[in-house]
């Protein structure tokens, strides 16, 4: 099998690589943009395994794609590129059409003109939206995103749905809960959160902080995939989920207790615009036809991803002191989106 994987410098696309290469015989080219969320250094060691390539490139560029299928025999497709962050989205969408939804749909076109035999689209359970207190995202769940970034995946999910059902396109789509582990960009929450508490700078909750999330390891997730691509049944749709509901003050608090600083870091801050306020996954599909079940336990992963930061201070801090700056800056400094000014409620 020979496996492009795109986004593959990002985090998860970076465990999968790893992964794969550990773990199976498969060749590996990996095609990715470098973004400020792309990292070779995510990726280190890796390039000395001769089943291993690297290509920069952009999923939007069609020559770009079509050189690379033409150089190598690519059997399968696991698509990670996107711009995967949230408030990003809130803040300027039209970057997450482009590449999410364009770049998906360009990807679909090359890899069925050069007869990719599996084309596993990774996408998220943001498709489905929020869920009140009760109940649970199932795969036939309508789709209802609610942001820019949740409705430039669900595009980019439906296209692949449109290539199955329109052209007999082997394509497969799964739909995760948020992963948490090694090399998550520090924006996200759990390694924000981390090295803002070794900085000692506030802990940044929204609203209430009672938005609940099902967090999983993403070793589990890449094992997911694995599974997915190797077994699954084209054109299927599987959910995947840790099994794992937490509200985000709860888990703020337990990274206060593990990296004993004081609880006073914790600021809340004016809330994200159309911020969901739950996730739950019933991931019993996959459970039950490919026997997959999340094997890294909360606490294990969450002590496992803690020491993996305070282990690899210059990966965050140099991440930290680049473009993010800016970013941090406009999202939580003074004026910033998720500051609150007089009479806000949120
Ligand atoms: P990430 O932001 O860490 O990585 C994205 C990668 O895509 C980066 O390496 C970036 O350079 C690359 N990329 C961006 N635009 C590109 C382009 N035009 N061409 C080629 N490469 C490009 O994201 P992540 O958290 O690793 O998520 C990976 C995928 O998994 C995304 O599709 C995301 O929607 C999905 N997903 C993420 C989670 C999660 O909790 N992080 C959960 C479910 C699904
Ligand atoms: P995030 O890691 O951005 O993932 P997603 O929005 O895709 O679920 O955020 C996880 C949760 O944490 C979400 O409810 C928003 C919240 N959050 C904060 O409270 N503070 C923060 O600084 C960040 C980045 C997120």
């Amino acid at each position: 099998m020979t496996i492009l994987v795109t986004g593959g410098a990002g985090f998860i696309g970076s465990n999968f690589v790893r992964y794969q290469l550990a773990e199976s015989e498969a060749r590996i080219i990996n095609f990715d943009l470098l973004t400020y969320a792309g990292n070779l250094a995510n990726l280190e060691g890796c390039s000395e395994d001769p089943r291993y390539r690297f290509v920069r490139g952009d999923i939007r560029d069609r020559a770009a794609l079509q050189k690379l299928f033409a150089e190598e025999s690519i059997t399968a497709v696991v698509h990670f590129a996107a711009e995967s962050h949230v408030d990003r989205s809130v803040e300027g969408p039209e970057i997450f059409v482009t590449t999410n939804v364009l770049g998906t749909e360009i990807l679909l076109e090359e890899s069925r003109s050069a007869g990719v035999e599996r084309f596993l689209m990774v996408s998220t359970d943001e498709v489905y939206g929020s869920l009140g207190t009760e109940g649970m995202f199932t795969e036939t769940s309508p789709l209802a995103p609610n942001s820019p970034y949740a409705a430039s995946k669900a595009s980019a999910d439906l296209l692949c749905r449109a290539f199955f059902k329109t052209y007999d396109f082997p394509v497969l789509i799964t739909r995760c809960s948020n992963n948490y582990g090694p090399y998550q960009f520090p924006e996200k929450l759990i390694p924000l959160m981390i090295a803002n508490a070794m900085e000692g700078k506030p802990l940044p909750v929204y609203g209430d902080g009672q938005h609940v999330r099902d967090w999983l390891f993403v070793d589990d997730h890449c094992r997911a995939l694995d599974l997915v691509l190797r077994k699954g049944t084209p054109g299927a749709v599987y959910n995947i989920g840790g099994c794992n509901e937490m509200a985000n003050l709860e888990l703020v608090n337990l990274l206060v207790n593990k990296l004993e600083v004081s609880r006073d870091l914790i600021t809340f801050v004016k809330d994200r615009p159309g911020h969901d306020r739950r996730y739950a996954i019933d991931a019993g599909k996959i459970m039950t036809e490919l026997g997959w079940e999340p094997s890294v336990l909360f606490a294990e992963g969450l002590g496992r991803t803690v020491d993996w930061y305070l282990d690899n201070r210059s990966w965050w801090e140099t991440i930290r002191s680049g473009e993010y700056t800016r970013y941090y800056e406009e999202m939580y400094g003074e004026g910033g989106r998720h500051t609150r000014r007089p009479g806000d409620t949120s």
